[in-house]
């Protein structure tokens, strides 16, 4: 572990950071410009960072967590990483973390048993409930921004997006709200203990979503539903390595099962206020540039 030299965060270490991993990412970036704005501080935890963190070089954790009472965590996908993270963060005198989990953590049969994202959560939340620290785990359904700044994107701008998902809807939930609710467990005290499921307004099915981002960019983009095999076929054929095409059509099982689509009230009890539409998405994401294409 790196030592942290007495002093260097010394501005930091009195206003006491929040340390937000992943926060460059489309959830932590919009936690750290909501904290901002409301005049916390923030230390955005990334390989870009100052100081770089790294999770995958635990010689980086020690500076990233240094001064810091409070962490919203942003997972890495893959390594288990979550727990010796909260642990070392614990010896460090952080007092509470906010987790952002995933909907179906706790279903049997929502993710696939070797599931990247499913075995993080699985392990990350009970890491973080059994920590002792004060905590709040936040678990949101499919983001809206994935079609945005995600990995749906290249298919949007394609006007094609081929996906194992059949007929299925899923409740897919604004990142700003997810970082909203984060913001208010990470500065609120009323949060603690709690566990919130976060959907959007109304569960959409691909066709719709094309749909409402073909009215609002005037650009047309279609759905085709794809059986499992010819998914992970054309990835394959892509390049793709087949365990991580198999991943991938893993995740969108729960779509095409249909256990994405029930609504979760999460955003109005933490928030007091429903959550933002799909449609509001779209309409800002496309005013903003999203599905320009870069020149
Ligand atoms: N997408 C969905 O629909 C969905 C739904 C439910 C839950 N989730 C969960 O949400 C999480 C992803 O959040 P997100 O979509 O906001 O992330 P994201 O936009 O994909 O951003 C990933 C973040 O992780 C950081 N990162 C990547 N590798 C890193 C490393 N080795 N060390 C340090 N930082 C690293 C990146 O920072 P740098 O590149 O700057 O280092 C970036 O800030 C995952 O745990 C996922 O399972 C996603």
């Amino acid at each position: 572990m790196v030592t942290v030299p007495s002093g260097s965060f010394s501005c930091h270490m009195t206003e006491h950071p929040i340390l937000i991993t992943g926060g460059t990412g489309k959830v932590g970036g919009r936690a750290a410009a909501q904290l901002r704005a409301k005049g916390v501080a923030v230390r955005v935890g990334s390989r870009s960072g100052e100081p770089r963190f790294d999770w995958e070089d635990e010689s980086t954790w020690d500076a990233a967590l240094a001064g810091v009472q409070k962490v919203f965590l942003v997972p890495h996908d893959g390594a288990l990483l979550t727990r010796p993270f909260v642990r070392r963060a614990k010896e460090l005198g952080v007092e509470r973390v906010v987790l952002l989990s995933g909907r179906g953590a706790d279903v049997p049969g929502y993710a696939s048993e070797d599931g990247i994202a499913g075995k993080t959560h699985i392990d990350g939340e009970d890491a973080v409930r059994t920590s002792g620290l004060d905590f709040t785990v936040v678990r949101p359904a499919w983001f809206a921004q994935n079609f945005s700044e995600g990995f749906f994107r290249d298919a949007v701008l394609a006007g094609e997006l081929r996906l194992p998902a059949g007929d299925g809807a899923a409740g897919f939930v604004d990142a700003e709200d997810i970082a909203a609710v984060a913001v208010a467990a990470l500065t609120e005290d009323t949060h603690s203990g709690r566990t919130y499921e976060l959907s959007g307004p109304s569960a959409l099915t691909l066709t719709e979503v094309v749909e409402l981002i073909s009215q609002a960019t005037g650009r047309t983009v279609r759905y085709v539903s794809l059986s499992e095999e010819d998914f992970i076929a054309e990835l394959v054929a892509e390049g793709w390595p087949k365990a991580d095409a198999q991943d991938y059509a893993d995740s969108i099982g729960p779509i095409r099962r249909n256990m994405d689509s029930h609504l979760s009230d999460g955003v109005q009890t933490a928030l007091g206020r429903p959550p933002r539409p799909f449609s509001q998405f779209v309409t800002e994401a496309g005013a903003a540039g999203a599905w320009r294409e870069a020149e």
